[in-house]
């Protein structure tokens, strides 16, 4: 392979769904989230003359040459420390021309900051990178920390194969690269997001199902597939907005508000036994059986808090009709909805359901929870 030239690497990582805790995890409570197989899609092939990024889901593409990128990352922080450098990130929104506040931008700001520190050691290697998504932007699915996640890992599958690493390419699942994905892409969040809890990157890099309380992760072991439908109910709804309300709530009736939060962390816990039982040998039927009781439980409790919104409602309601239990994943006041379904449950029934929902204006996604995480090859 001639020097600065690799083969093209294909990368993909999942979305995340919340299946229990959210809000409460805020104040250092319990949360379970699962890797979803929508996936993030990312290709990086070589270009004989320029850095060119490609993101059709959001209308961009945009090229620079080697010698206008070399100018701007003289300024580049230390490689060594994986915090946001805001007087550089000020100097890639100038470079680009671009606000802070344009989100259509935000992942080319994260490519060119991302970029410049992992090809850091090879100097600028010229190339085309073209990314598609499945997973809905801005929904609370985690597509930022999937990008994220391709971009790292796809960058340092370049990187290897420029140093003549390529061997290690292949060793993706070893953990010492999985933490430097993860690592990156966690700064890529960062510059994205602020303060983000590293929940989303985290699930992307690894898969699985996971504990997660107090900024700590855990996996969990899940030994059966979960069938799960999501229902996007296409209400905007602001994360930010939706903790805040319930902050205020829980100053203004703490002995209303505490308990309410407590039950929903008492909710994820019972799930998670239920859980390693069921790997053990609780039977199919009362796993569900306990499953439905929970997610009905949780939607009421988060009712009660005031973040579920009427078409959250109408979608559980309608679920319910159909033998479906269903509740709100992620912040609420719209976003998304997600009902588990039990072997039980008959191909028609949830062909009848997805058909309901969509009469009314909203879209089904039916997909598997708890699947791998980031995944990458390179093509020869
Ligand atoms: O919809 P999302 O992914 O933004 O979910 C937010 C989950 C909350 O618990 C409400 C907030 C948080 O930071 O955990």
């Amino acid at each position: 392979m001639e020097k600065c030239r690799f083969h093209e690497v294909k990368v993909s990582a999942p979305s995340k769904v919340i299946l229990f805790g959210e809000h409460a995890v805020v104040y250092g409570m319990t949360a379970v989230a699962a890797s979803l197989d929508l996936r993030t899609r990312m290709r990086i092939k070589p270009h004989k003359s320029r850095i060119l990024v490609n993101f059709p889901d959001v209308g961009l593409k945009e090229s620079w040459s080697p010698e206008q990128l070399k100018t701007l990352f003289q300024h580049k922080p230390n490689t060594e420390i994986l915090d946001v450098n805001y007087v550089y990130l000020d100097l890639i929104h100038n470079f680009l021309k671009t606000e802070s506040s344009d989100l259509r931008m935000a992942s080319v700001i994260c490519f060119l900051y991302l970029y410049s520190l992992i090809m850091d050691e090879v100097g600028i290697v010229p190339m085309e990178i073209l990314v598609e998504s499945e997973i809905p932007l801005g929904a609370g699915l985690g597509s930022s920390a999937a990008l994220s996640v391709c971009l790292s890992a796809g960058l340092i599958g370049v990187l290897h194969q420029v140093q003549g690493y390529e061997k290690s390419i292949f060793e993706y699942t070893s953990s010492s690269i999985q933490k430097e994905v993860c690592g990156f892409a966690f700064l890529s969040e960062k510059i994205l997001h602020g303060t983000p809890s590293g929940i989303d990157n985290s699930i992307s890099t690894y898969g699985g199902m996971c504990r997660f309380e107090k900024g700590n992760l855990e996996p969990v072991r899940l030994e059966r597939n979960l069938r799960i439908l999501l229902i996007n109910t296409n209400t905007f709804r602001n994360t930010k907005d939706l903790v805040e309300r319930v902050g205020e709530k829980r100053v203004k009736y703490p002995d209303i508000v505490k308990p309410i939060l407590e039950s929903i962390h008492a909710i994820s816990e019972q799930f998670l036994t239920s859980i390693q039982e069921y790997n053990q040998d609780l039977n199919e039927k009362k796993f569900y059986k306990i499953l439905e009781d929970l997610m009905d439980t949780n939607q009421s409790l988060l009712t009660g808090l005031g973040v579920s919104h009427p078409t959250l409602d109408d979608v559980c309601r309608t679920l319910k009709k159909l033998g479906i239990v269903g509740k709100l994943t992620g912040a609420g006041g719209g976003g998304f909805a997600l009902a588990v379904l039990p072997p039980s449950i008959s191909g028609k029934t949830v062909l009848v359901a997805k058909d309901l929902l969509e009469t009314k204006g909203y879209t089904c996604y039916q997909a598997d929870i708890g699947v791998n995480g980031y995944v990458i090859e390179v093509v020869k």
